[in-house]
């Protein structure tokens, strides 16, 4: 069993066995829609804990000053007195509330609203049973690329993310940049995003999509622009094909078993969609959706056994020939 130190000491430096990322809140805002849905929040909160205050501190009065009843209960100076309450309770807590809807509004106008730059990052996101199918769009065709379960976006500049899914409700949701929006079926929909700090944020899954939805979470690494550009024109290069007889012995395991069936390496001929694209396998810092940290070890584990680790999930266990297995490895390992 997990400690409890372990655990809250895990929860509060955002480590969970999985990929370092900055803490998962609401309450630790890196964007400027978190940031106002944030501010809203704290402004509730004051003005409640306020009335909350004010309310229980005249109760007690009350009650200490009438200890003694002094006139029965249906005479008319205790009707007076609680026709008064009434006037004063109405006349603190509906102007409240209606300071709280005019912001909660305003609020709301300000973060549905998509950036008017029309040439901004356009990033498509697919939700799939139990992983997300990211593509990064560009008008030139050949610099369009697939990736999975990690969008990286440069700081500071707004990106549009396009929600599709390609089976049940998901929904989309980084907590220290933004609100949620679903993924459904047969309807498009969008959200924008703005990271204005650094960082890898990390997004659960927000909709119960099946019995792996809690293994489904999507992480957004907000980088400096030239990093991001960087990253961008690797990303847009084809797989780097074998140098060795290992790596080469590892390709063939690829191509000929099953991986090929589901899986698209760009520039080898596989080009299957049932699962994730993996030409750069190796710069994601997780497997399966962020169950598993990337590491030689947990994809071994994964290739072989998947269904113990995510029960359910599409790939099937696979059975390799030691040898075998350990170049496929070797060659899954190339694919930075
Ligand atoms: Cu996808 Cu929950």
């Amino acid at each position: 069993m997990i400690s409890r130190r372990l655990l809250f000491g895990a929860l509060a430096s955002g480590v969970t066995g999985c990929t370092e990322y900055n803490q998962q809140s609401v309450l630790n805002p890196a964007g400027p829609q978190s940031t106002s849905t944030h501010q809203l929040f704290i402004f509730m909160l004051v003005v409640a804990a306020l009335v909350y205050v004010v309310v229980v501190g005249g109760f007690l009065l009350v009650v200490r000053s009438r200890r003694l009843p002094d006139a029965p209960p249906d005479s008319p100076r205790r009707e007076a007195d609680a026709t008064r309450a009434v006037k004063i309770a109405v006349g603190v807590v509906v102007p409240i509330l209606f300071i709280f809807l005019v912001y909660d509004l305003a609020v709301a106008h300000g973060i549905g609203r998509m950036p008017t730059d029309r040439s901004m990052l356009t990033i498509d996101v697919t939700g799939r049973q139990w992983w997300w199918d990211v593509v990064y769009e560009d008008p030139v065709p050949q610099n369009s690329f697939h990736t999975a379960n990690e969008i990286h976006i440069p700081v500071g500049i707004p990106v549009r993310i396009k929600l599709a899914s390609h089976d049940v409700i998901h929904s989309f949701w980084i907590p220290n940049l933004a609100g949620k929006k679903d993924l459904i079926p047969g309807h498009d929909n969008e959200i924008w995003i703005r990271a204005d700090k650094p960082g890898t944020y990390r997004g659960p899954c927000a909709e119960f999509c099946g019995i792996e939805h809690a293994k489904m979470a999507l992480f957004v690494v907000a980088e400096p622009q030239a990093q991001f550009a960087e990253w961008i024109l690797h990303q847009r290069q084809p797989s780097v094909l074998p140098s060795d007889s290992l790596t080469s012995r590892g390709f063939m395991v690829f191509k000929s078993g099953p991986c090929a069936t589901c899986h698209t390496i760009a520039g080898t001929g596989a080009a299957a969609t049932v699962g994730p694209d993996l030409t750069h396998l190796q710069s994601r810092s997780t497997i399966a959706a962020g169950t598993l940290q990337n590491t030689r070890g947990n994809l071994a584990g994964w290739i072989l056994d998947p269904q113990t680790l995510k029960p359910g999930a599409k790939m099937p266990p696979n059975a390799i020939a030691p040898k075998d297995f350990q170049a496929l490895l070797a060659y899954l390992e190339t694919l930075k």
